[in-house]
């Protein structure tokens, strides 16, 4: 694992574009995986000021979500589709049809999730994943104790993670849905190039878990430590935590 301090999230963001950009040089259909929350805006800003500037091309570029909520409609405002049509597909100048997802309104959630982890599959996996953190260790939505095998299945948010999420529903956590479709941590590990972007000291003891602790499901990013080529970028502030 390689840990990349930046001096703020304008950095880590700047940072994390210019490796999509070349990846996209390299392989112009690249399946690019993104998160939602607030910390990988500044990625998704750089990398739109690049197309925008003509230094990287997305037009055969492809997206593929990592979760949803389950029940809120998609075309929600905050529906992860719907976050991710405003904040990345359209500021990339990318349709729906190089866009993949969960559905998280199927009538059958696990078979809706197991065909996601098929159509992962067959788009030739991830190439690169831009991963957040939680406050607790969660990537994705996987919570403490998830599997590290874990494949693409409802999980239910814990009360921390969705005081944490209110602020995108007025501040109102009975607004926030209890459950999600998450790729598992088994599915995560299967992209070919891991970016966990953390800012802010939030998220320091996280990261310490993750980079230093000992890999367990308590600290679900901790997984990192498995892939052959992850990194991990953080801000001064989410930093001070490591040794
Ligand atoms: C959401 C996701 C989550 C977030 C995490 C941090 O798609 O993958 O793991 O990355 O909850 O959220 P922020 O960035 O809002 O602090």
């Amino acid at each position: 694992m390689e840990v990349v301090i930046v001096p703020d999230a304008a950095a880590g963001g700047e940072l994390i574009a210019e490796a999509m950009a070349q990846l996209l040089r390299r392989k112009p259909d690249a399946l690019l995986g993104v998160a939602t929350g607030s910390t990988p805006l500044p990625v998704y800003q750089a990398l739109a000021a690049k197309v925008r500037a003509g230094a990287v091309d997305t037009s055969r570029a492809r997206i593929a979500q990592l979760d949803e909520y389950v029940g809120l409609p998609a075309e929600h405002p905050e529906s992860y589709r719907s976050v991710l049509h405003r904040e990345v597909l359209q500021p990339l100048g990318i349709t729906l049809d190089a866009f993949l997802g969960p559905d998280g309104t199927a009538q059958d959630i696990q078979a809706a999730c197991e065909a996601y982890d098929r159509a992962l599959a067959e788009a030739g996996g991830v190439d690169l994943q831009l991963l957040g953190i939680g406050t607790d260790g969660h990537i994705g939505f996987n919570e403490p104790c998830s599997s590290l095998t874990s494949r693409t299945r409802i999980k239910t948010l814990t009360e921390q993670t969705r005081i944490d999420n209110a602020r995108f529903f007025d501040g109102d956590i009975e607004q926030v849905p209890h459950h999600v479709v998450t790729q598992g941590i088994g599915t995560i590990l299967e992209a070919r190039h891991l970016v966990l972007l953390a800012t802010g000291e939030g998220k320091a003891d996280a990261v310490a878990a993750t980079v230093e602790g000992p890999l367990a499901a308590l600290c679900p990013a901790s997984a990192l430590q498995l892939h052959r080529h992850a990194t991990v970028v953080v801000d001064e502030a989410a930093a001070t935590k490591l040794k």
